[in-house]
C-alpha cells in the first residue's frame, strides 16, 4: 500500500500565521504538525509516501523530509498541487505514485489519537473510512447510518444532518481511486469532493465505516490547533510515535547544528 499526504491547500483561516509558512509546518506541541499524519502511515508500515504540497512551500517540505527517513528505507516523495482544488485531487495528483497499488490517504493537518495501524494494514479493497461524533456537523461529510449501524449515506456539509458523525481525513481506498476521482464534477464550492469518492463505493456496497474511539483533531483554526497542542500533551501523543520518525526529527536536529556551527565559525 502507498501513502499520500495532502498538505497543500490555502489556510485562510491560519492567516497571517500562514503568509510564512505552510499550515502543516506549524507546531503542534512539540514537533511540526506534518508528522502526526506522517507517523499514521509510518506506524502502519507503509514506505513509499507522496507529500502533496503548494508550489510556494515546497522547498521548506523538501528541506525538512527530504533526506532523513532515507536510512529507514521509507521513501519520502512530492508534488505540487498547483491549485487546490478539492480532496478528492490528492488522487488525481498521485495518479502515477499509486501506480497498481492501494492507497491511504491523510489530510496533513488531521490528528489522531487512535493507533489506526491495522486497520489499514488488513485493508483488502472497496474503501475504508473513520468516522468520529462531532458537536457541528454542518462542517464537515455526514455518514447517516440505518438502525442495524449501517452506513447508508453520506452528505456533504448537509444544512439539516442526519447524524452527528462525520468522515475524519484518513481513507483507505484501492486502486479503482485514481478512476473514480478523474470522473468527479466539481462540486457547487468548486472542489471536487471526496464525499462524492465515498458515496461511490458506499452505492456498490464497498465502503467499510468505522467508529474512532479516541480523540480526532484538524487543526485548522486558531482554537483548533491550540487544542491539538494540548490534546497531545495531555493524552501524551507525543511519546507514541513511532521510534523512526523520533530518531529522524533527532537527525534533522543534528543537521542543523552542523549546518550553524559552519555559519559561525
Ligand atoms: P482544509 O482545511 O479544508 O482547507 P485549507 O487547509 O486550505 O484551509 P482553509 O479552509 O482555512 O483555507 O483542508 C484540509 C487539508 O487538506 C489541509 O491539510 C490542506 C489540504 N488540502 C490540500 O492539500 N489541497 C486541497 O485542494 C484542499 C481543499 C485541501
Amino acid at each position: 500500500m502507498k501513502g499520500i499526504i495532502l498538505a497543500g491547500g490555502t489556510a485562510t483561516r491560519l492567516f497571517p500565521l500562514t503568509a510564512t509558512t505552510s499550515k502543516q509546518l506549524l507546531p503542534v506541541y512539540d514537533r511540526q504538525m506534518i508528522f502526526y499524519p506522517l507517523n499514521v502511515l509510518v506506524k502502519a508500515g507503509i514506505k513509499e509516501i507522496l507529500i502533496i504540497v503548494a508550489p510556494e512551500h515546497s522547498g521548506q517540505y523538501i528541506n525538512l523530509l527530504g533526506s532523513i527517513f532515507e536510512k529507514h528505507n521509507i521513501n519520502i516523495d512530492f508534488k505540487v498541487q498547483k491549485v487546490p482544488r478539492g480532496l478528492a485531487d490528492a488522487f488525481i495528483v498521485g495518479e502515477d505514485f499509486i501506480d497498481d497499488d492501494s492507497v491511504a490517504m491523510i489530510l496533513g493537518d488531521n490528528i489522531f489519537e487512535d493507533d489506526l495501524s491495522k486497520d489499514i494494514m488488513n485493508f483488502k479493497s472497496g474503501g475504508r473510512v473513520f468516522a468520529k461524533e462531532v458537536p457541528d456537523p454542518e462542517r464537515f461529510g455526514i455518514v447517516e447510518f440505518d438502525a442495524d449501524k449501517n452506513a447508508v449515506s453520506i452528505e456533504e456539509k448537509p444544512e439539516k444532518p442526519k447524524s452527528n458523525f462525520c468522515v475524519t481525513g484518513i481513507y483507505v481506498y484501492d486502486n479503482r481511486v485514481a478512476g473514480i476521482a478523474k470522473n468527479l464534477k466539481p462540486s457547487e464550492r468548486g472542489e471536487i469532493e471526496i464525499t462524492d469518492i465515498n458515496n461511490w463505493y458506499l452505492n456498490k456496497g464497498e465502503l467499510d465505516v468505522r467508529i474512532l474511539a479516541g480523540e480526532w483533531l484538524d487543526a485548522g483554526t486558531y482554537d483548533s490547533l491550540l487544542d491539538a497542542g494540548n490534546v497531545v500533551r495531555e493524552k501524551e501523543i507525543y511519546k507514541k510515535f513511532h521510534p523512526v520518525i523520533n530518531e529522524s526529527i533527532k537527525d534533522f536536529n543534528e543537521e542543523l547544528k552542523i549546518i550553524a556551527k559552519k555559519r559561525l565559525n
